[in-house]
Formats: structure tokens, sequence, C-alpha cells
């Protein structure tokens, strides 16, 4: 099939912040003289003190260790509310849509969000919160889950938001790890009509292993009757009441932790990715005001949960801090049913959506009416993230949902990068379906071979990237040496991204997903090693091996092969209890799409799983499965062939 291209529009060729020319001059600027550009580019901050020095980075082991704008000061939650108050008070900063739509939907102004921060941080400092301190968030997407994380920002306390859909294990882990005395959550959270209990998830949690937490406040949010625990338990609502709306910005330098953010690797436990203040805040803004050409005014939209990065990023901090209105959606696409997403466009006249393949893939399954019975008129640019996007979704985003007239920005990035390394710029860049395009500013890509070869021109190979970018990750919490060892080693002196990639012809890459044992689920990133530990905890199980499938909704799947105990006979009743037993360990988004019992696992002889094997047949790939002649069984593999299941 010929490759698409949709040549940049008219008016936004001529229109646009960062044009084809701009972006040349631009990026070459910053590569060539990184010093000037990111000076000019940091003006989009309000600084208490200002950097002298911008860059100071090595990815060599020898003087390893990242820092930009070191000796500037500044405050986020200053830079997200307290500088808008003068010129936009008034404006509307968030506009939140509630899960049903029968609920009144919600809009605060930079002045009231400005208040309700300053009084949330000073109900914190009352429980002896401290700059440096790890506050952990475990809130459903409601406008006090944003109030905060800037409350945090604004005392110097470190946030580390998880997500709502975690299990009480995975939250207990997490707060566990950053050693987090506060917990902020909500009675239960709303998805789809369904109440999720987050106080009992937290109760759960804290009841697990021995934890350090004495706080727990409690924002209601269904009013659902939760115990409250004496001494340890607050009432948001009565907490923040008896606090001032006053509370000063602490003077942070550009290198203090802004928050951590625990995300999957290919091995171990979920790291704590540590970002700091002024290089993520710089990256955020820049990348936002370009990536979607940002105009004071518009409504824009972005559907990511805050417990991701791209919630942190862009649905919080990046908007906020360009004085934007940021859209808040608590529900999900398909509920009440499938128009949903374009009935809130069509509510609130959003001109900028940004959302996940995963969701346009289960849209475009029920068919364009759902969309087209919508106005959509008031968009005019579009995006994705968070999984490669497949052209046939591509197709239908831009042809059915943007009628043909909205640039879709596919924005490849991780968080780790903070926010976009890769994408198109809809003044600048033709599109392709499918392809991440080009880098962002002070971004350089390279490939390589898998020996550590440099591919010049067209090819395809390992992702890595050759110098810093400001919004970088700092550090692994508490394992800086495993920062170093995850990132840097695979390419001596480059950053690995755990990526593959395809450079074109024309110079645009094209991810073509993880090649390490790192999944994408519906977008939502998970470790394998994370759901083998989870399922070998059951008492039945022996052996557990985990890899991913192609599935047309999620982008991955989730596909187990499971060794139980000898005594033990597999059967259907064990499926559904080892599929239970993962949702509770990990979570919903870790159910597993196919359990596959095996009396035996393939190894080597010297008892290492040939894990590209078992890739193989997760991904249908049996023609490939390559030598398995130095397994210590190979008529394993030919039993794992016959039984293999099919996808319910
Ligand atoms: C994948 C999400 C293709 C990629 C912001 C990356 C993408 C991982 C894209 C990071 C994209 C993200 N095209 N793949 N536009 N965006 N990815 O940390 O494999 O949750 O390494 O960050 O998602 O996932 P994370």
């Amino acid at each position: 099939m010929a490759e698409s291209i949709y040549p940049v529009p008219a008016d936004w060729a001529d229109n646009a912040l960062v044009t084809a020319a701009v972006y040349d001059e631009r990026y070459r600027l910053s590569l060539d003289d990184p010093d000037r550009f990111w000076r000019e580019e940091a003006t989009r901050l309000d600084w208490i003190k200002p950097f002298t020095t911008v860059k100071d980075t090595s990815f060599n082991e020898a003087d390893f260790g990242i820092q930009w704008f070191a000796d500037g000061t500044l405050n986020l939650a200053a830079n997200c509310l307290d500088r808008h108050l003068a010129e936009r008070g008034d404006t509307v900063a968030i506009l939140w849509e509630p899960d049903s739509p029968d609920e009144a939907s919600r809009s605060i102004t930079y002045r009231e969000l400005h208040e309700q921060v300053c009084r949330f941080a000073n109900l914190l400092k009352a429980h002896g919160v401290r700059k440096g301190e790890r506050v952990t968030l475990y809130l459903p997407m409601v406008p006090e889950a944003a109030v905060a994380m800037l409350a945090c920002a604004r005392i110097g306390a470190i946030h580390s938001v998880v997500f709502a859909g975690f299990s009480p294990e995975a939250l207990a882990g997490r707060i566990q790890d950053c050693d987090s005395r506060i917990v902020v959550t909500a009675d239960e959270g709303l998805r789809a009509g369904k109440h999720v209990p987050l106080k009992a998830n937290v109760d759960a949690a804290l009841g697990l292993h021995e934890s350090g937490v004495d706080t727990v406040i409690v924002l209601k949010r269904t009013d659902a009757d939760v115990p409250m625990v004496e001494g340890r338990d607050i009432d948001w609502t009565d907490g923040v009441a008896a606090q001032s709306a006053d509370c000063p910005a602490e003077e942070m330098n550009a290198e203090d932790p802004l928050f951590i953010l625990y995300t999957s690797g290919s091995t171990g436990k979920p790291k704590g990715v540590l970002h700091t203040t002024g290089g993520y805040a710089v990256w955020a803004a820049m990348t936002f005001q370009y990536v979607f050409d940002y105009r004071p005014g518009q409504i824009y939209w972005c559907a990511a949960d805050v417990g991701w990065v791209t919630g942190h990023s862009y649905v919080v901090y990046a908007p906020l801090m360009m004085g934007a209105t940021t859209v808040m959606f608590e529900g999900v696409p398909t509920w009440p049913d499938a128009s949903r997403f374009w009935q809130i466009v069509d509510k609130f006249g959003v001109e900028i959506f940004y959302g996940a393949p995963t969701a346009l893939r289960a849209l475009m399954r029920e068919g364009d009416d759902w969309v087209t019975r919508t106005s959509r008129k008031s968009l005019r640019l579009l995006g994705s993230v968070g999984e490669p996007i497949n052209p046939e979704a591509w197709e239908w985003y831009h042809r059915v949902v943007g009628e043909g007239r909205c640039p879709i920005v596919d924005t490849w990035w991780q968080t780790e990068t903070g926010a976009c390394m890769m994408t198109p710029l809809p003044g600048a860049h033709a599109l392709k379906p499918g392809s991440a395009a080009m880098p962002m500013f002070g971004v350089k890509p390279l490939l390589l071979t898998p020996e550590g070869e440099v591919i010049e021109g067209a090819g395809e190979g390992c992702l890595a990237i050759a110098d810093s970018w400001p919004g970088q990750m700092r550090t692994v919490w508490g394992d800086h040496e495993r920062f170093f060892q995850t990132y840097f080693t695979t390419f001596k002196g480059l950053y690995f991204t755990g990526d593959g990639c395809r450079r074109d012809a024309d110079g645009y890459y094209w991810i073509t997903g993880r090649i390490d044992d790192v999944i994408n689920v519906s977008g939502h990133r998970m470790g394998t090693a994370e759901i083998e530990s989870a399922l070998v905890a059951h008492p039945k199980v022996a052996e557990a091996a985990v890899v991913g499938m192609p599935h047309d909704v999620k982008g991955q799947g989730i596909y187990a092969f499971v060794t139980t105990n000898v005594e033990v006979e597999p059967n259907e009743a064990l499926r559904r209890e080892l599929v239970q037993w993962v949702r509770r360990e990990i979570g919903p988004i870790a159910t597993p799409d196919i359990i596959q019992f095996t009396p035996a696992l393939p190894k080597t002889r010297s008892g290492k799983i040939m894990r590209r094997i078992l890739r193989k047949i997760g991904e249908n790939d049996l023609a490939n499965l390559g030598d398995t002649s130095t397994l210590a069984d190979p008529s394993v593999v030919d039993h794992l062939l016959a039984e293999r299941p099919q996808p319910a």
C-alpha cells in the first residue's frame, strides 16, 4: 500500500507558531547553541532568581550527571497560578466533566484554583508536611487531584501520584518505596457508573505492610459511608475550612525534586521516576505551546488520567503554566455510550483534543454514527499519545473525528522524558499516518544496531537519544545506580529508550514499539516481570512467563504461560482464579488475556527461559520461532503450539 502523506494545511503553514522554516532554524540552533536556545525558551517561566548556567550534563560514567538551569530558583505552582491572576484571574483554568452526563460539570477559574491550592497547601503544612517530603496521591480524575499536586509544588513537597486503578498491594509498594507518611485519597471514584473503593483500598494497603503513614486526607466524591480512623484520617473539606487562603510559594531550586511517578521497566519492581522543577517546567511548557500551537483562550482537552505522566504534564502542569483552559474528564469514552467524548467536545467547544490510540480503536469499532451525530466543529487539532497508532486508526481519527480538517500530532515520549520528544508540528510537518515524524527542539535521536553501530539515513534499529534535554528524569528514587544502569549502559554515553524505531528516506521517525520486556496495554505501561511475580505469588503456581500479544483494541494484550505445582490440576476454575488474583495484586489493567497452562516452559540447558520463543507464540508468528535445538527439551515447544488457546 502506498504511504499516504497529508501536507500542512495552508492556514497552518501561514499562521502556526512554528512553521517549516521556523522549525528548521530553531532545531538547528537548539543543537548548535543550546545555551542560547534554552535561555530564550526559559523566558516562558517566571524565575525568582535567574539562572546563570543553562546545561551541565553528561551521560558518561566518569562524570555522569544531569543538571539544567541549576542555580536558578522558581516555584512551579506560582508559575501555574499566581502569575496569571492579574491578567486572567477570571479565566477558567479547569473545566471538569464528571463520569455521568447527568451530574453537573464544574468550572474553576485561576483565582479560585489559586485559593483552593493555597488552602490545601496550608492543610498539608498544618499536618507537618515539609519541603522535600513525599506525599502520595491516590485520587480520581477530579479537580482536587490537580489542587493536591499544585499544593505540593507550592510548598516544595514531592508528590507521588498513584493511578486510582492500582490495587492496594501496588499502592502499598509505592507508599513504602518513597517512604511516604501522608496519603491523599477520596471515599470512592466513579468510572462508567461503577464505584471504585479508593478509601477502602488505602485502608487495605496500610494494613498490608508496616507503614509509616500517620495521616490520610479523604475527599468526599460520592459521599459513601467510609469508616474514618480516629487520629489518622481527615476529611478534606473540614480540613481546608480551617485554613487560610494565603500561602506563600516556596522558593525552589531548579534542581529540587518536583514529583515521583512510578513506572514499569523490563526488570524488577516499578521504578520511581524523579523529575525536578526548572527543566521539567521549561520542557513541558515549551512543548505544550509548540505541539498544540496553543493560543490564549483556546479550550484544550487531554483525555489522560493524572495517574500517568501524560496527565501530569499535559492535563495539569503545562496547560496551567501557559494559562490555558484545561478540560478534565472523570469518565470513560464508551459510557453511557460511544458518543461521550464528542459530546464533551461540543459541550465545551474543545479546540484541541489529545487522546490515546486505544480509546480511538475502541470507538472506531462502535461505528462512525456515534461520532457523526455530534458537531465537533470547534476542533482544530488532534493529538495521539501513549502507544503506536496504527495507520487505520489514524485515518479514522483524521477523516471521521477531524473531518479531514484537523492535523494530528502523534507524540512519542515516555515517563522518563517528561514531555514530548518526537512529533510532527502542525504548521511545520506534512503528516504520515503512524509516524511520530520529527524530533522536538533539543532532541537528537540516534538509531543503533543491537551491537551499538550507529545507523545513518534510512533504516531501523534501537532508539537512543544523544544528549540531555531539560525535562529528562534525574534519577530513580532511592537508586541512582539503577538509573545509570537502566538507561545509560546499553549504549555507552547515550540514553536508551527501550523502543525500536525506523527512519524513512524523508527522515521521518516511526516508533515500532518496545524492544525490551515492557508491554503497552491500552496505553498502560507494564513490565512482564511484574505480572510474572504476581502470578508466581499464587500458591498453586510454580512458574510463569508473560509476553505481549497483538490486540485489536488494547494494542497489546497479556499472554501468560503458567506451570502449576505438580499436585495441582490446571483447569478453567484455576484460570479464572489466576485472572482475579493478578487483578487483585496489580489492578484491573493487568488482567491477563490468555493464560496457557503448560507442564514446562522452554528453557536452555542452563535453565534460562527462552523468552524469544514465547514472544513469537504470543505474536502468533509461529513460522519464525527460530532455532529451538538449544532447548533442554525441544518437545516443550510442540506442546505449547498444539495447546495454544485463542483469545476469548
Ligand atoms: C510508547 C507515555 C509510539 C513507547 C507518554 C514508549 C509511543 C512508552 C508513543 C512510554 C507514540 C508513547 N508512538 N509509541 N506516539 N507514545 N509510546 O512511560 O513504547 O507511559 O516507550 O509514557 O509508550 O510509555 P509511558
